[in-house]
């Protein structure tokens, strides 16, 4: 990856006429003062107000470029347009409204340039920080939004929009975020070494916010994403339950068929009900516990094999437990099953997450032959 500037200043813009231009000095300025080499650029949403053209015509400073989207809006996408441009080792993000402090930008990037950190975040949270006249009840509203975002993240500022990162980090990386919070997106997804700078964020004086209510639903909805990144392996593990319960009762219903119906002998329709609860568990788990996963060969085999071995295990266990454990008293032999079930589950699911349905997408790429060029 070539690097051609120590940082690249990424600006979202919507509507920032007022700013766009004294903006775009004075970060020139701060970087020019502090001997960074830098370019700045713009990602306006097709502004209405001509911000864009305003921004191509700034004169003096560090190198611009400005991309305008159309179509589509959104404040962390737009980020992330501006990740893809960047030709700096760092990519700094803020707002274009004076919000966050410029004199800052120094704090902000040297930690990653000294690799003492991956990425900085503007915090007002930390010692240091803080809101600049904010009247209480939106003091109350950014704590609240920040405390929703404690599962998924150590930041104390969480909603903060202000952020440098090493540029590396972001280029490739599978970034997903719904609605504005890129800074979030990032930590949550990336985990990079971090450190928090405190700032004071200051209410714009000219333009007007774009923060609506949809912000604050998209919010939580990008919340709950992160929350199912975070605990995907614990998710998955209650999916592949939820579907073993379910296998439970079609083995029960295909027994009865078999027996009453069919009229197979119990011990062989057993056999057959349970190859019928597991190609229905098979299914299930194809469509919804591992859905992203790609479909492999001998994987539907593989599956009846392990759940085949998985019975094996809970009835052994329940015979340890029977003979060695004293469980043979009174109503003890349910606990023994729940064990030897709960054992099975575990296996099952961990040989089935990676026999059955073990990502072969990701294998392929660990043999990948480079490329001459
Ligand atoms: N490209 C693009 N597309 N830029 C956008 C969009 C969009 O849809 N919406 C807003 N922006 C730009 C604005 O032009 C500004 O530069 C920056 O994003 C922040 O937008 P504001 O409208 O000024 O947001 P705010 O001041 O209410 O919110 C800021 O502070 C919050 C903390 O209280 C943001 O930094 C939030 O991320 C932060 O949570
Ligand atoms: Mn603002």
């Amino acid at each position: 990856m070539n690097n051609i500037f120590e940082v690249s200043v990424i600006l979202p813009t919507r509507n920032e006429a007022q700013n766009i231009a004294p903006i775009i000095t004075q970060i020139s300025n701060v970087l020019n003062e502090n001997n960074l080499s830098g370019e700045i650029i713009v990602v306006d949403d097709d502004s209405s107000d001509g911000t864009a053209a305003i921004a191509e015509n700034v004169s003096k400073g560090c190198p611009v470029r400005v991309f305008v989207r159309k179509g589509v809006r959104g404040l962390a996408t737009a980020v992330m347009k501006g990740f893809e441009l960047a030709e700096g080792r760092v990519c700094v993000v803020m707002d274009a409204d004076f919000s966050h402090p410029l004199e800052r930008i120094p704090n902000m990037v040297f930690p990653i340039l000294e690799d003492k950190c991956d990425m900085t975040v503007g915090s007002r949270y930390v010692s240091g920080g803080g809101c600049h006249d904010w009247p209480l009840i939106r003091r109350i509203v950014s704590r609240g939004s920040g405390l929703l975002a404690k599962g998924v993240t150590r930041l104390s500022d969480p909603t903060s929009g202000f952020m440098a990162i090493r540029r590396e980090l972001v280029a490739d990386a599978d970034l997903d975020p719904v609605g504005w919070k890129i800074v979030l997106e990032t930590a949550v997804k990336v985990r990079p070494r971090l450190i928090e700078v405190p700032i004071v964020f200051t209410d714009r004086e000219q333009g007007e916010s774009k923060l609506d209510t949809k912000v604050q639903v998209d919010y939580l909805r990008h919340l709950f994403k992160l929350y199912l990144h975070t605990y995907r392996g614990f998710a998955r593990f209650t999916q592949f339950c939820i579907v073993g319960l379910s296998g439970v009762a079609v083995d029960t219903l295909a027994l009865m068929a078999m027996v009453e119906i069919v009229k197979f002998d119990p011990r062989m329709a057993v056999v057959v009900a349970f190859l019928f609860a597991v190609s229905w568990n098979y299914g299930l788990n194809r469509v919804w516990t591992f859905k992203e996963f790609e479909s492999k060969r001998y994987s539907y085999v593989s599956f009846v094999l392990i759940s085949a071995v998985g019975l094996g295990i809970r009835v052994g266990i329940m015979h340890l437990l029977l003979e060695y454990a004293g469980m043979k008293a009174g109503r003890l032999y349910i606990i023994a099953s729940f064990v030897g079930i709960l054992f099975a589950s575990v296996f099952n699911f961990i040989a089935a997450r990676y026999i059955s349905f073990s990502d072969q997408s990701k294998k392929t790429g660990s043999i990948e032959v480079p490329s001459k060029s």
